[in-house]
């Protein structure tokens, strides 16, 4: 059944290339669209329709040129958008860290330590449990407009603990990260070594059958430059693709060594140098920002305008985790990216959508393109814009994912 949805006050297509044309003629916002390689195809109609046939999008255009379809359903004048792409997630774990937060507000910094307050939780925790919290947060993402999202192990660090959380993650999305290597757990203090061994071993077997990538927390306080890239060569040799917790707390090794072995996005980028940066502008490793992380340690937020502005892709993601940021809100990430760190609200929101596809390096998300899933928002608002301008105002009236309706309602 196909469904035409017509009245739209503003489509963001992420395809300027098809509609540069239209967008023109009409004096959509694509007619101004950001057109800079890294934020890159903002685009978007005014006066528009988009046509679902089969889970895909069969059609975009003007609401004048819209062809018939068997359901019809009237915008009223709002937005519609891509859904948006969260590429960053940890979201099998158990308890919870409230009072570390609380604590940091009140004066105390962040420490990649508190990993392991979780890791205890998660070990005591059954496959149920686990389950549960997953799926909770899971359908929040979803209400709040996210519809394709990866999810990283990272809280068991045992074989077992870290293979059940891969398979409980591939359960809600085919975007699932083995992390072992988030941290050197208490038992192998006295022999990180074996630990290594046990991440791109035993553990590394395990998990791969699950997953379709391999993250590594290459900070002081977790993996070294050699250990994070032994941990790296093990998984892309075990069939996975590659992405890097990458220089969150302070400069460090992990920006370039993704580059060097061309993982598909560096993660957090908040502590960048020149060289740093110049590695990402043309390579094919998106630099993944998580201004919520910044938000929830005051760290300072990484400098996104320089990156944009040299040209290096651009993604945000949530990194929702109970630990640095436990949003799982991508609207407030985007309001965060626009009044923090000054990305205009078009390069915002591409970072959102089609940054965050390519930094999963899928191309049938992210953009509303002919052809690609037919994973979309409505907003109860007329622009993308509204995201940012109403930020904490639940804004995301309607979800569609592989054109079914999933959260929400159009009317
Ligand atoms: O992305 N940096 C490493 N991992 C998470 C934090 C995990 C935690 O504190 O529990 C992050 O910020
Ligand atoms: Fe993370």
């Amino acid at each position: 059944m196909s469904v035409l949805i017509t009245n739209i006050g503003e489509l963001v297509t992420n395809q300027p290339e098809v509609e540069a044309a239209d967008a023109g003629r009409l004096g959509g916002p694509g007619a101004a669209g950001v057109g800079r390689e890294g934020v890159g195809g903002f685009a978007a109609l005014a006066d528009a329709a988009l046509v679902i046939d089969e889970g895909r999008v069969a059609w975009t255009g003007p609401a004048s040129r819209a062809p018939a379809a068997d359901q019809v359903i009237d915008a009223g004048g709002r937005a519609v958008l891509p859904g948006f792409v969260d590429s960053h997630a940890h979201l099998v774990f158990a308890g919870e860290r409230g009072a570390e937060f609380a604590a940091r507000m009140a004066g105390q910094p962040y420490r990649a330590g508190g990993i392991r307050s979780t890791v205890a939780a998660t070990r005591n925790a059954d496959d149920g449990l686990l389950r549960a919290n997953l799926r909770r947060l899971a359908a929040e993402m979803r209400i709040q407009g996210t519809t394709t999202f990866e999810c990283k192990s990272g809280y068991g660090l045992t074989v077992r603990d870290e293979e059940r959380s891969v398979a409980l993650a591939a359960e809600v999305t085919p975007e699932v990260t083995y992390l072992g290597a988030h941290v050197v757990p208490p038992e192998f203090e006295p022999d990180p070594g074996g630990y290594l061994d046990l991440v791109c071993g035993a553990m590394l077997e395990a998990c791969a059958p699950h997953a379709k990538w391999v993250d590594v927390f290459c900070e002081r306080g977790a993996f070294g430059r050699d250990e994070a890239q032994m941990v790296l060569v093990a998984g892309l040799a075990a069939g996975l693709d590659a992405r890097v917790h990458a220089n969150q707390l302070g400069p460090g090794p992990g920006v370039q060594l993704a580059v060097q072995i061309g993982a598909a996005s560096a993660d957090h980028c908040t502590y960048l140098d020149g060289a740093d940066v110049d590695a990402l502008v043309g390579s094919g490793t998106v630099a993944t920002l998580l201004p919520g992380v910044e938000f929830s340690t005051r760290h300072p937020y990484p400098d996104a305008r320089r990156l944009v502005d040299a040209g290096a892709t651009v993604a945000l993601a949530t990194d929702c985790n109970p630990g640095s940021c436990f949003t799982s809100s991508m609207p407030f990430c985007i309001a965060l990216a626009v009044r923090e760190m000054h990305l205009t609200t078009q390069e915002a929101v591409w970072a959102a959508t089609a940054g965050g596809a390519r930094a999963l390096r899928r191309a049938d998300v992210g953009h509303l393109g002919a052809g690609a899933r037919a994973d979309l928002i409505m907003l109860d608002a007329p622009s993308h814009a509204y995201l940012a301008y109403r930020p904490g105002v639940p804004l995301v009236a309607a979800v569609w994912q592989g054109g079914e309706p999933v959260s929400g309602s159009p009317v």
